[in-house]
């Protein structure tokens, strides 16, 4: 099971998939955490484009795209193992993060081609404002302007996409954690009624 969890900076993934893999561990299941960019040689270049201050123009969103893409693919070998031991890996973040915040789309969809098709995505979405808030501006990416139209792609996304769920991200952490676990209950067939006590 490849579970992933997707949405604009600031939208509390990584508090949501640390409880999520907690409940999942007390369920029983096997549980890996990963996420993107890696921590590899390649994610750590990453990090630091994230940094210049042309991070959104056209040419570095190009040189981005590929290598997001090239992170993934190192990625895509340890997922692979992990399924084959039968292992729930929660994700923060997949290719559709580089089709919400790259450019051009068609080019980065190409480029993702062979990427893993999650079994579930969450979308957590959020107000841009407590995005901005919430993340202080870290990278190039956390502006108002550019969060806006990442937000509406990730919409677009989700309406196009059947393995997408869109979770109210702006509840509290409680809340959101029990609409994100009565996602992924029937899922992994644990029943819905254990999530509501
Ligand atoms: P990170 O510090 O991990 O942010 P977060 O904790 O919000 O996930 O930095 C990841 C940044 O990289 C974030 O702004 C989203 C962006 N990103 C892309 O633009 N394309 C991608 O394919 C991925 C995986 C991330």
């Amino acid at each position: 099971m490849y579970i992933v969890l997707e949405g604009i900076d600031g939208a509390g993934k990584s508090t949501q998939i640390e409880l999520l893999g907690q409940w999942l561990i007390a369920n029983g299941f096997d549980v890996e955490i990963v996420e993107e960019p890696t921590d590899s040689d390649i994610g750590r270049l990453i990090r630091k484009f994230l940094q210049d201050e042309d991070a959104t123009s056209d040419y570095m969103q190009k040189t981005l795209g590929l290598l997001f893409a090239a992170d993934r693919v190192l990625l895509m070998n340890k997922i692979n193992k992990f399924k084959e031991e039968n292992k729930v890996i929660i994700s923060d973040r997949s290719f559709y993060s580089s089709l919400a915040y790259q450019d051009p789309k068609k080019w980065i969809a190409e480029l993702n081609k062979y990427a893993k098709i999650p079994d579930l995505v969450i979308l957590l979405d959020l107000d841009l404002k407590t995005s901005v808030n919430r993340s202080g501006e870290t990278d190039e990416f956390e502006n108002e302007e550019f969060l806006h139209h990442v937000k509406e792609n990730y919409l677009e996304l989700a309406k196009k996409y059947d393995n997408f769920k869109v979770i109210d991200g702006n509840n509290g952490i409680n809340m959101v954690s029990k609409d994100i676990k009565k996602e992924v209950a029937p899922l992994v067939g644990i029943c819905l009624s254990s999530i509501i006590k």
